[in-house]
């Protein structure tokens, strides 16, 4: 079966964690008192790259301003399907300023930028399946931004409520194994949903791989597959065996530097398509 699962190249945007650090607490992980090994930080994330070069992805990046210490997330700002730009509005002030980081460098790479009327966090809450949108709302991203974002992208959005405050972003709790428009398939955490969302989920997704809490609270589920690697958290090996046995190739990236502030690795990349 493993030979049958065919990886797409991507093009990623990335943003090194030179200031990146914990300062502030906006999810139940951030702990400021809890200090962070930036060279520790800095290593794992080379890793990061250096793993998705040699599976031969493009990777671009933005340049990281210092004071802005969570600008390393890229994935929360913006989210590009169909080479349309749909760009970010934080919901802590902390976090505010990213945006316009992120809109100009894809300003300068030609790109027209659509700026939210309404918070909007990126693929953080939004994320492409390759037949529609699934979009997370309850911390974050607000119902207003799904719909804007289903008028700017042209595609259906489905939006899910997001119920446990350590899976405040969707990506934390739901990850996109295959996005190809006849393939398309998904891992979850169901309880991180309202009972209605898992109920969505289920009739969407007859052949989701389950997770459980515990392969989400090593943040297995904020992984990023090419539709055959998954890379995926060391620490969530038990979901690794059993993407494993669908065919998937894991392969582990450590970024436990990032877990420190509630992120891991699809929240320190973003894909354009
Ligand atoms: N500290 C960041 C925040 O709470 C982490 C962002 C994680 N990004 C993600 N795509 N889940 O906003």
């Amino acid at each position: 079966m493993t030979d049958t699962r065919v990886p797409r190249r991507r093009r990623f945007l990335v943003c090194e964690p030179r200031h990146f650090a914990v300062q502030y607490a906006i999810n139940p992980w951030m702990h400021p008192d809890v200090r962070v090994d930036v060279d520790l930080a800095q290593e794992q994330w080379q890793t990061l790259i250096g793993v998705y070069r040699s599976h031969g992805h493009a990777v671009d990046t933005v340049e990281p301003v210092a004071g802005l210490p969570d600008m390393v997330f890229a994935a929360n700002s913006a989210v590009v399907v169909d080479g349309r730009v749909f760009g970010s509005l934080f919901h802590a002030p902390e976090r505010r300023p990213e945006s316009l980081h992120y809109d100009t460098w894809f300003k300068q790479a030609g790109y027209d930028v659509h700026r939210p009327e309404s918070v909007c966090e990126g693929e953080g809450d939004l994320v492409w399946t390759g037949r529609h949108v699934l979009a997370g709302h309850g911390f974050r991203t607000t119902r207003e931004a799904h719909r804007e974002a289903q008028e700017f992208f042209g595609h259906p959005v489905i939006s899910l409520s997001l119920v446990d405050p350590y899976f405040y972003h969707l990506d934390t709790a739901l990850f996109v194994l295959d996005d190809s428009a006849d393939g398309s398939n998904v891992v979850y955490y169901p309880e991180a949903f309202s009972p209605g969302s898992r109920e969505v989920l289920a009739r969407l997704y007859p052949d989701a791989v389950l997770a459980t809490r515990e392969d989400a609270m090593t943040f297995g589920l904020n992984s990023v597959s090419d539709g055959r690697h998954v890379f995926i958290a060391p620490q969530a090996e038990a979901l690794a065996g059993r993407l494993a046995d669908h065919g998937y190739a894991p392969v582990p990236v450590d970024l436990s530097e990032f877990h420190k502030a509630g992120g891991g690795i699809k929240c320190c990349t973003q894909e354009i398509r």
